[in-house]
């Protein structure tokens, strides 16, 4: 792909860097508030997010409406040229409206209706709920819709979780009667009916998946989590009615979020279809750092990963939404980073798409549950401490990264993944219960390219594929016979298509397919499964590739072979010597099949055989040890190059031609010594 345009999410030309701030929480401490402009102006920086969770600060009473606090605080950040992300307050409610329509108050899974509390906990289908915050947004786009320093729109916080009340049940009936054409027949063929006595013989039977009642119906669980989604995004789309009206010009995000441990994709909305929704893609990044299971380098692949799956939702820069100066309040350990850490893991965020450095938050709360959540400013009110000065310093160095925005990364690999396929894939029962491990295996074949700085697009199953030379589909349990079709097509128009063991299996219905897996698939691999062999975790094969020994675990798929190239052989067991990699040319193209869960020795060398074959390449060749992580961004005319050391030693990289310092505007030319954790960002020009 080399499409070098730029794309502004924004009508601001410079990187955003601020993050939440709720005055809302210091509104009888004046003097605070007045700190607050100044330190954010020795802070460098130049954004902030409001309102996220003001609601009961805004209408105090039903109908009461105190936005003077909030008229001020506007004033005074434009007053030093700083611009606003405006928030609609749904995230959480104020207690009188619990209290007088409890109708908004979500029912859990076992249908037991929740109390007022926490937030993010309202019901989706309310009427009461979408009424009163299309009333509250309206407000808010008629008093603040053209004030300049209005930047963007921040709907809601953190879209999540699922009600079981009555009028959801009622949502959910109405979803699958225009998805199967009013047809209970449809349904109950769809869910596999017969299977413990399952059909329905009216639509009223039908109830959302509970612990208490149904949840052995694999396609009821997949489409009620499709409805979750679209039921969410509905919500979403009731909120933005008086936005699109009265500030058509403002551009519109929600923060999408990603599961913590492994930073993989958030599960439980299916982002690639709310991103069609929104104009820009944000998120809160809370990798964590400095962690006791992973290395830093492995944990920079983890967040490049997720990174470049949210940038490619768009195709576009994104946002980092929030992120933390320093520690979290709700890791299982809250450690600090490291000096020198703040800089690195902002600018790989970047480095990666992002138009943003933005933190959750300003200023540290007094009380309740986030009083010790990481925040610019700590109890200590001051500019003169190491977490503060850290800020600072990403600010300025943002401040010279202005030709950067709206920059991409074009890229020649794509990884697909698919959250249908996840959710799918989870309810399985079969295989190893605990070693599907789905994103996981995602990071095991994005791994090689990250080590050898080869840009990659993580995409979704509906995106474009023909831009890509490489098409990697780890796991695909699920495939529509439209992907599969499409795939098909990718390869014989000349792409190289690499799938995994475990795909192909089910229709978007959670159906199988009859014969192992589609025929179409038989056609593109020129072989076909018989067996998906799980093993214990002590358990091993091996395979021979290239006269290589490589190691295999828990999963081996037994194949029969039938036009395919062997590209190795299994050495074990009862299907030692038949093949467990194979690969077929199929129109101009070629798809490899990988039977067995390889690991990472066996991934690099196979892609490297690849990157040969395809002539796949970095952006920009720089020199380095693992550990070392390349990423560029390019316009029309230069490369944006940041070289960022996620190893705990001094790193020394070589440049093959002379590069510009973007910091100090020093010419560097071959040998550059890096030290622990620190970034270097440097551009040069580009002669595609
Ligand atoms: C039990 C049940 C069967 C079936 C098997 C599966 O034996 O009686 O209906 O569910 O378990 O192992
Ligand atoms: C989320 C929320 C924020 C805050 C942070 C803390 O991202 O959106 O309001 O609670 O977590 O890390």
């Amino acid at each position: 792909m080399s499409n070098f345009n730029k794309t502004y999410t924004t009508d601001a030309a410079f990187m955003l860097h601020g993050g939440d701030y709720n005055p809302d929480q210091w509104l009888d401490r004046p003097d605070i508030l007045a700190d607050d402009m100044k330190l954010m102006q020795l802070a460098n920086t130049n954004t902030f997010s409001l309102g996220i969770f003001a609601w009961s600060a805004l209408e105090p009473e039903e109908g009461v409406y105190t936005f003077e606090w909030l008229d001020e605080v506007i004033e005074n950040i434009h007053q030093m040229s700083g611009r606003i992300i405006l928030a609609t307050p749904s995230g959480a409610r104020p207690a009188w409206m619990s209290q007088k329509y409890p109708e908004v108050l979500r029912v859990n899974a076992s249908r037991q209706k929740q109390l007022h509390g926490g937030r993010h906990n309202h019901c989706f289908s309310s009427k009461v709920y979408r009424e009163k915050t299309q009333k509250m947004n309206r407000l808010l786009a008629e008093r603040y819709g053209s004030h300049p320093a209005l930047l963007m729109w921040h709907i809601s916080n953190e879209y999540s979780g699922e009600c079981h009340c009555d009028a959801c049940q009622q949502a959910f009936r109405h979803w699958l009667k225009e998805k199967y054409n009013e047809d209970l027949k449809q349904v109950n063929d769809a869910w596999w009916g017969p299977f413990w006595s399952h059909t329905f013989n009216d639509w009223s039977q039908i109830e959302s998946p509970s612990p208490i009642g149904e949840h052995a119906v694999h396609g009821l669980n997949l489409d009620w989590r499709r409805f979750v989604t679209d039921q969410t995004i509905s919500f979403f789309e009731n909120e933005v009615v008086p936005l699109k009206e009265l500030t058509p010009a403002i551009p519109i995000t929600t923060n999408f979020m990603a599961d913590t441990h492994d930073l993989i994709p958030f599960q439980s909305l299916d982002y690639s279809k709310f991103a069609k929704h929104l104009d820009v893609i944000s998120w809160d990044a809370y990798p964590a750092w400095h962690n006791d299971w992973e290395s830093t380098a492995d944990l920079a692949m983890k967040v490049g990963f997720i990174n470049d799956l949210y940038r490619s939702l768009k195709q576009q820069p994104f946002l980092l939404m929030e992120s933390t100066p320093s520690a979290v309040n709700w890791h299982p350990v809250n450690k600090a980073k490291r000096p020198g850490m703040h800089m690195l893991s902002s600018m790989q965020m970047v480095a990666h798409g992002s138009d943003s450095v933005l933190y959750f938050q300003w200023r540290k709360s007094r009380g309740s549950s986030e009083k010790f959540h990481g925040a610019v400013v700590d109890h200590d009110n001051s500019a003169d401490n190491r977490v503060f000065q850290e800020v600072a310093e990403v600010g300025a160095a943002l401040q010279q990264l202005s030709n950067v925005v709206g920059t991409n990364r074009p890229a020649d690999v794509a990884i697909l993944y698919d959250w249908e396929n996840n959710w799918a894939l989870n309810d399985a029962q079969g295989f190893g219960l605990q070693s599907k491990r789905y994103p996981q295996t995602l990071h095991d074949h994005y791994r090689p390219f990250w080590e050898r700085d080869i840009p990659v697009d993580v995409i979704t199953k509906e995106q474009d594929f023909s831009s890509y030379k490489l098409l990697i589909v780890p796991m695909l349990y699920l495939a529509s016979e439209q992907t599969i079709s499409r795939l098909k097509s990718f390869v014989a128009d000349g792409g190289t298509l690499v799938m995994t063991y475990i795909s192909g299996i089910v229709n978007e219905y959670d159906l199988t397919y009859m014969g192992g897996w589609h025929q179409d698939l038989q056609d593109l691999f020129g072989i076909k499964p018989i067996e998906t062999d799980t093993l214990y975790p002590g358990d091993r094969n091996n395979v021979q590739y290239q006269g290589n020994t490589y190691e295999i675990k828990e999963y081996a798929t037994v194949i029969e072979n039938q036009s395919a190239h062997v590209e190795a052989l299994y050495q074990e067991d009862f299907y030692a010597q038949t093949p467990a990699v194979t690969s077929n040319s199929h129109g101009q193209g070629k798809a490899y099949y990988i039977g067995g869960r390889l690991q990472d020795d066996f991934h690099r060398d196979f892609y490297q055989s690849l990157m040969n074959e395809l002539a796949l390449a970095p952006a920009v060749a720089v020199q380095h040890e693992k550990g070392v992580s390349v990423q560029v961004r390019q316009s029309k005319d230069k490369n944006y190059i940041f070289v960022m050391n996620f190893t705990e030693e001094a790193q020394t990289v070589a440049f093959e031609e002379a590069v510009k310092d973007m910091e100090t505007g020093e010419e560097l030319a071959g040998e550059v010594t890096l030290a622990k954790y620190e970034v270097k960002i440097v551009e040069t020009l580009h002669n595609q």
